[in-house]
């Protein structure tokens, strides 16, 4: 039994039909990231990005985990297997995996848009302008928004620091603090990148590229364990 980290971001759900963010066509070629995701963004227009993430969250029941998620969920019945994930979309959980860090928000939650801990299940219901938390301050999505502190990144360490092996999957590694995750590795431990851009690297000695959709690298890596 092998302790297995894997970083996933939005290419693993590409699959499943949600849009990525800077791939062609991506989410953020179509909408102005500081005006929808930023808190700059939401105290000019509350509305706008209350619709946004509201859109979001209407297509999560229309879409379905993808092989991918799915074998990312089989790997727990032989290994320990601890999910980070910067989408905030609920596959990886309706694929069956059960240990799952969202480093960037879940869209299935809302949270007070001034006392940041009061976070409530809202399930797939959109949040409209006038839903205030219980001390009555007006709800936002919790998403953790560009500026905003990425408070699961002291969990989601220790996992990249104990791996005995560490899976990145479908991300450009542009966002940090999560992409320097694979920082915190042993030098001995094996890290397997699957994204089909070849263009995307990680700077450390034992990485493995394999230029695959998310579930053929996936397929690939049931093969090797
Ligand atoms: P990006 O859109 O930046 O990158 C998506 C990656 O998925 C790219 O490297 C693609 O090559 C790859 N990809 C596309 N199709 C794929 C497939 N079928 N299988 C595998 N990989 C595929 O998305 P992220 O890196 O996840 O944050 O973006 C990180 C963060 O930036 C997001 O969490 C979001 C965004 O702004 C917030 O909103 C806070």
């Amino acid at each position: 039994m092998k302790k297995i980290t894997v970083l996933t971001g939005a290419g693993i759900s590409a699959e499943s039909g949600i849009s990525t963010f800077r791939d062609q066509n991506g989410l953020w070629e179509n909408h102005d990231i500081m005006e929808v995701a930023s808190y700059e963004g939401w105290l000019k227009k509350p509305a706008l990005v209350l619709d946004f993430y509201n859109q979001r969250r209407r297509q999560l029941p229309k879409v379905h985990p993808n092989a991918a998620h799915k074998l990312l969920s089989e790997l727990e019945k032989k290994h320990e297997v601890q999910i980070v994930t910067q989408n905030v979309d609920d596959l990886h959980e309706r694929a069956g995996s059960k240990n799952i860090i969202h480093l960037h928000g879940e869209l299935i939650k809302a949270k007070c848009s001034i006392k940041d801990k009061d976070i409530i299940e809202i399930g797939y219901k959109d949040i409209q302008i006038g839903d205030f938390s219980k001390n009555g301050h007006q709800l936002r999505p919790h998403i953790v928004w560009f500026g905003e502190m990425v408070p699961k990144i002291e969990e989601a360490i220790p996992h990249f620091e104990n791996a005995d092996m560490i899976i990145i999957i479908g991300t450009s590694l542009n966002v940090y603090p999560a992409a320097g995750l694979t920082q915190y590795a042993q030098t001995s431990t094996p890290i397997y990148l699957i994204d089909p851009d070849p263009e995307v690297v990680i700077p450390q000695s034992n990485v493995t590229h394999f230029s695959l959709s998310a579930t053929e690298g996936m397929k690939k890596i049931m093969e090797l364990l």
